[in-house]
């Protein structure tokens, strides 16, 4: 809670001790800016501005609702923050003009705890809330359009392809059926129609069964994978020699994108070739500094439920050619 605003804030920031010492940790890097791209309510941002008074930090978010939020909170830094309500996937053309200034590039990859039990936006199947899953409002597409518009073959690939849902093929016909009777309009309705669309022996005894198509259509609506593989070679770019780009992931996917990413850098790969087919031949761009992801501790995932998956990736920016880099 903040003392002073009376605010609660709905989000614990995820691995931020791991987050501290990792930038701590760089030595003899020039910039002194880091780049917040998941600003969220602010948490990790308000820990890197209040524990190191030399730095500044350039955040975006997508959502201006929790970007509100965030600015309000982190007020007394004055013009050490610089806010970009916009997507990451942009940050290259942003930020054109600082590559080699920047000494850390932060990603918190997903939705924050304000959006599943806050924002009204039907993050979370727990709640009966409209179906719309949008970060960004200006966004056309939301969950609703997707449930009740797509065909039945795109709703299996969505929901296999971004919630790697085994049942995704019996889910989707389900879908379809049910909107011979009207519209799903609600999280509720859609997360008692795959309760029982999936067999009761399979339901998961931790995760509620409607988990993975959730987290699916929320990747769609937001094109979330796309934006993770726009961005990562663009922050590199960005680093000055011997900052770092520290990723935290919460599910496979996003934790595949960046593993990938870092390792083609790692190699002195700019092809965007499968590693076997690769002749690249280019100085490595970085080092990595965590060769298997770190996880949080007992201690962080007993007292936050949510950082239970969270996967930490971190490499350090070593030289090469910044312009060759295509991640
Ligand atoms: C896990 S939360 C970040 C929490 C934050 N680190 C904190 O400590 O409060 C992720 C945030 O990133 C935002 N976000 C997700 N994808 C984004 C993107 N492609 N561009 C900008 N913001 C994004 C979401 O709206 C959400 O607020």
């Amino acid at each position: 809670m903040d003392e002073d605003s009376g605010l609660h804030y709905a989000h614990t920031p995820v691995m931020h001790r791991e987050v501290v010492e990792f930038i701590a940790g760089i030595a003899r890097c020039e910039g002194d800016t880091v780049v917040d791209c998941t600003l969220g309510e602010g948490g990790h941002s308000e820990l890197i501005l209040g524990g190191f008074p030399d730095f500044r930090v350039i955040a975006f978010e997508r959502d201006p609702e929790i970007l509100e939020i965030a600015v309000k909170r982190l007020e007394a830094f004055g013009d050490r923050l610089t806010v970009i309500n916009d997507n990451f996937a942009n940050m290259g053309e942003r930020l054109k003009g600082m590559e080699g200034r920047v000494r850390c590039v932060l990603y918190d990859f997903g939705i924050s705890s304000f959006h599943l039990d806050r924002s009204g936006r039907g993050f979370s199947f727990r709640g009966d809330e409209p179906l719309d899953m949008r970060l960004d409002p200006r966004l056309e597409t939301d969950a609703a359009r997707i449930v009740n518009t797509a065909r039945e073959k795109e709703l299996t690939d969505i929901i296999h392809g971004y919630g790697e849902e085994r049942w995704a093929r019996r889910i989707a016909r389900r879908i379809v059926e049910r909107r011979g009777a009207g519209p799903i309009k609600t999280t509720g309705e859609l997360a008692e129609l795959v309760l029982r669309a999936i067999p009761a022996r399979y339901h998961a005894r931790n995760i509620h069964p409607a988990t993975r198509v959730f987290q699916a259509l929320r990747i769609a609506v937001n094109d979330e994978l796309s934006a993770i593989g726009a961005s990562l070679g663009d922050a590199v770019r960005l680093l000055a020699c011997g900052g770092r780009v520290i990723a935290i992931s919460f599910h496979s996917l996003e934790d595949r994108l960046v593993k990938d990413a870092f390792r083609r850098m790692a190699a002195g790969c700019s092809c965007r070739e499968e590693p076997r087919y690769c002749r690249c031949e280019g100085p490595p761009l970085v080092r990595l500094i965590t060769r298997k992801p770190l996880i949080p501790g007992e201690d962080e995932m007993a007292a936050n439920r949510r950082s239970r998956s969270a996967r930490m990736r971190v490499c350090e920016r070593i030289g090469g050619e910044p312009s060759s880099i295509s991640a």
